[in-house]
């Protein structure tokens, strides 16, 4: 049979290991395929170093439209990335009848519910492995592997960066600003790292596991995001000493209310397993009805490891391209006309539970009050750590560092008790607040 020809809007990073695995393991993968499956052709602006990459064989040109338009082309891969061209590009492969794989998670988790439904109405196939954790194969897992069960929540490490960041933090007892300097340095940061730094990345990324985990529309603009660029070292040693480790996590849980969707920096317990993925590493845990936890962990970012993704799209697609539109697995795991219209709550209804740091009068009666505030609002404490011996205090000190860690509470009644709390003139600074999940 004749092969798959695949078209590749832009051979970056992920474009090169695309070209290169397909073409190394061509052998293995036609076997899985039961069909050869070769790119064709390429667009790039950059002609001369896509030429270096693909060789002779491969036509290159400068317009993406230029691939779309030609009628030999099954599948276009878009690695353009962003919301702009790459838009209007998915939208026009999709129009002209092609199957489309792309990583691009800021297209999705903003603009997913347009292209489905562009892609429904015509019948091709939109696959996004490698928009999620790279190499880890997480969409098919959630899509596929786990379909018996009601998902309950996922809770994911999907953000590289930042848990490189975050690793070197408390490995080496620096704050934030240094580190990131030495990310940026060592490649392990962009250059402009407020996507990642900022949240916005991994939200989009739990965006769309929130959409296949649930059965509802992508709705980026309902997601509550917060990045670690507020985080300090002092916090990261007082979590390690009651036995936590921070972490920014993209979460999305199934409640009676409706589905939360949040990324933020959580303490989570070090003797979960999730807590020791270190480095530049991502990890997802999924809590389902029937099969439990379960554990992906893996590379989130690379060339190679996101193009095992990106390829593993393209055999999907020359698996199920033949078959009728109606038996293919869904875009977003349930069918169109069956999902659901569970809200996504705001982050005063989600419920969670709390790390407070608070800079303190060393005086008589300044716990009581703090810890009388909680009670009053009906906030149980779960521990208290008047600072350790290395940090601020001591005797003969004015002033002392509080933590406290709560059980569950609604973030609604969390804010209104902070904002006693930062109005006693016993307590001297902006308090810290990091939420924690015990994800067990
Ligand atoms: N910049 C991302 C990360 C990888 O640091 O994990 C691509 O989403």
């Amino acid at each position: 049979m004749k092969p798959i020809q695949v078209g590749l809007l832009g051979i970056g990073t992920v474009g090169s290991g695309t070209f290169n695995v397909l073409q190394r393991n061509q052998e293995e993968i036609q076997r899985r395929a039961g069909r050869g499956i070769v790119i064709t052709m390429v667009a790039d602006l950059d002609v001369a170093r896509a030429r270096g990459i693909v060789g002779p064989d491969v036509k290159v040109v400068d317009d993406a439209r230029a691939v779309i338009a030609n009628p030999d082309i099954d599948i276009v891969i878009e690695l353009i990335g962003g919301y702009g061209i790459a838009k209007a590009l998915v939208l026009e492969a999709i129009a002209a009848g092609k199957h489309v794989v792309t990583a691009n998670k800021a297209l999705l988790a903003v603009h997913g519910t347009e292209i489905f439904a562009a892609a429904h109405a015509k019948g091709v196939m939109v696959a996004f492995e490698a928009a999620v954790a790279g190499g880890i194969p997480i969409i098919k897992a959630l899509r596929e592997g786990l379909t018996a069960n009601r998902i309950q929540w996922v809770a994911g490490i999907i953000n590289g960066t930042t848990n490189f960041i975050l690793s070197e933090m408390r490995d080496k007892g620096l704050d934030f600003d240094v580190v990131l300097k030495d990310a940026q340095r060592l490649g392990y940061a962009e250059a402009d790292p407020t996507f990642d730094i900022g949240g916005m990345d991994a939200a989009h990324k739990a965006t769309l596991m929130s959409a296949i985990a649930f059965g509802i529309p992508v709705q980026f603009d309902k997601a509550y995001v917060e990045g670690i660029t507020q985080l300090s070292g002092t916090d990261i040693r007082y979590a390690e000493q009651l036995g936590y480790r921070i972490k920014l996590l993209g979460i999305t849980k199934r409640t009676p209310q409706g589905v939360e969707l949040r990324v933020h920096p959580s303490l989570v317990p070090t003797k979960r397993l999730i807590a020791n993925v270190e480095g530049a590493m991502n990890a997802v845990l999924v809590q389902g009805d029937a099969v439990g936890s379960t554990l992906y962990y893996g590379k989130g970012a690379g060339s190679e490891p996101t193009a095992s993704a990106v390829i593993a799209d393209l055999v999907d697609i020359t698996r199920l391209h033949t078959a009728d539109p109606q038996n293919r697995v869904p875009h977003l795991a349930f069918q169109p006309d069956a999902m659901s219209d569970l809200p996504v709550l705001p982050m005063s209804q989600v419920v969670t539970s709390y790390y407070l740091r608070l800079r303190v009068a060393d005086q008589a009666g300044v716990l009581a009050k703090v810890t009388g505030l909680l009670a009053q609002a009906g906030i149980s404490i779960d521990a208290v750590l008047q600072r350790e011996a290395d940090q601020v205090g001591g005797e003969g000190a004015t002033s002392t560092d509080l933590i406290i860690l709560t059980h569950d509470t609604r973030e609604g009644d969390m804010d209104a008790v902070l904002g006693q709390m930062q109005a006693l003139p016993t307590v001297l600074a902006p308090i810290v607040r990091i939420r924690k999940e015990e994800l067990s």
